[in-house]
């Protein structure tokens, strides 16, 4: 007979992912290996994020990555603590991280390497140092048969088998979709396990807040200028965290939509479709929300790059829709 969670029920992020294998006749349950991977990779960064001051490990290491950004202790630290928790479960093909200008190859298809991982080892590392909640985003592919390697993780948001995050904040929290819904998490730190605490999250619609860096009006093309305006005569709020882990997570739990425009300084937009945009837009869709990078879904961008970036504007439906009418 089917088990069926009530919020009095106590299940684990383990217990659940094999529950949802179970429903999936001819599951190999590889799939919990790579989820169990990353569950023990996020408890270890979490720890060294609220240890960071203590164990003086905040602060910058003097090198940019690929992005040409500053790379924080931490950003190389949870980088390292992800390739060491995946690197040897056997399913992954592929690891591909923010820090690393070229995806890591482990091992082909032929010897069992199905999936790609793809990563944002810390989201909003220019938090850390002020105790601001941080996060870590992940991406999970299918790789195709045959086809080159390097081809073989370039698919659109919407071939991702599973997306997530896990926010380091005042909890920490995990968010997971594997296609069906969204489940969210809370790590219990008395028994070192992630618990479920909700199941099938709904975004809410009705709520009337942006989230964008409204410092940049500027550098915003004119339909974000006309749209602002319009929230300010219309009884708007503004929250901006600075980290799109958390900001998403409000976004989430109490509706509004996330903007992350195009700039004149960059006109692509700053997000990395790959192990940022798609996986949020992913989960935001998945909880009945709606995202869209102007013209086009994220999720049908065809990525050309690892690091590509890409505009976003996700959350509610109704919020979402709200920006949208302005864009020419
Ligand atoms: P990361 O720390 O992984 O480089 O990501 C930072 C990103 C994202 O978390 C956030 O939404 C955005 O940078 C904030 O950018 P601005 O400071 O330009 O607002
Ligand atoms: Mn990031
Ligand atoms: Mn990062």
């Amino acid at each position: 007979m089917e088990q069926r969670w009530t919020k009095d029920n106590l299940t684990s992020l383990q217990s659940n992912i094999l529950a949802e294998e179970q429903k999936h006749p001819g599951a190999t349950g590889e799939f919990s290996w790579i989820l169990s991977a990353i569950s023990l990779a996020t408890k270890a960064i979490g720890n060294k994020v609220r240890c960071a001051r203590i164990e003086d490990v905040i602060g910058d290491i003097e090198e940019t990555n690929v992005q040409g950004e500053t790379q924080q202790k931490l950003d190389v630290i949870a980088n390292e603590l992800i390739l060491r928790c995946l690197g040897d479960r056997e399913n992954i093909g592929i690891l591909a991280s923010e820090e690393n200008e070229t995806p890591m190859f482990l091992r082909k298809r032929a010897d069992g390497g199905r999936y790609a991982v793809l990563f944002d080892p810390l989201d909003g590392s220019s938090n850390i140092d002020v105790s601001v909640g941080v996060g870590t985003i992940f991406s999970v592919l299918r790789l195709p048969d045959g086809g080159s390697r390097e081809e073989a993780i370039l698919q659109p948001g919407n071939q991702q088998v599973a997306a997530g995050y896990v926010l380091y904040g005042s909890s920490t929290v995990l968010v997971l979709t594997t296609g069906n819904g969204v489940d969210m998490f809370v790590l219990d730190q008395s028994i070192g396990s992630f618990v479920l605490v909700e199941k099938g999250l709904k975004i809410p619609t009705g709520n009337n807040a942006y989230s964008i860096n409204e410092a940049y009006t500027n550098q915003f093309s004119d339909d974000i200028k006309s749209y602002l305006n319009w929230a300010h005569e219309n009884d708007y709020s503004s929250r901006y965290i600075g980290s799109m882990v958390a900001d998403v997570h409000r976004v989430l739990l109490k509706g509004g939509v996330f903007i992350y425009p195009p700039t004149k300084d960059k006109p692509e937009g700053k997000l990395r479709l790959m192990y940022e945009a798609n996986p949020m837009a992913m989960i935001v869709e998945q909880a009945g929300g709606k995202s869209t990078a102007y013209n086009t879904p994220v999720l049908e961008i065809h990525p050309k790059g690892l690091h590509q970036r890409t505009s976003v504007i996700l959350g509610s439906v109704d919020q979402v829709d709200a920006v949208v009418d302005f864009l020419s």
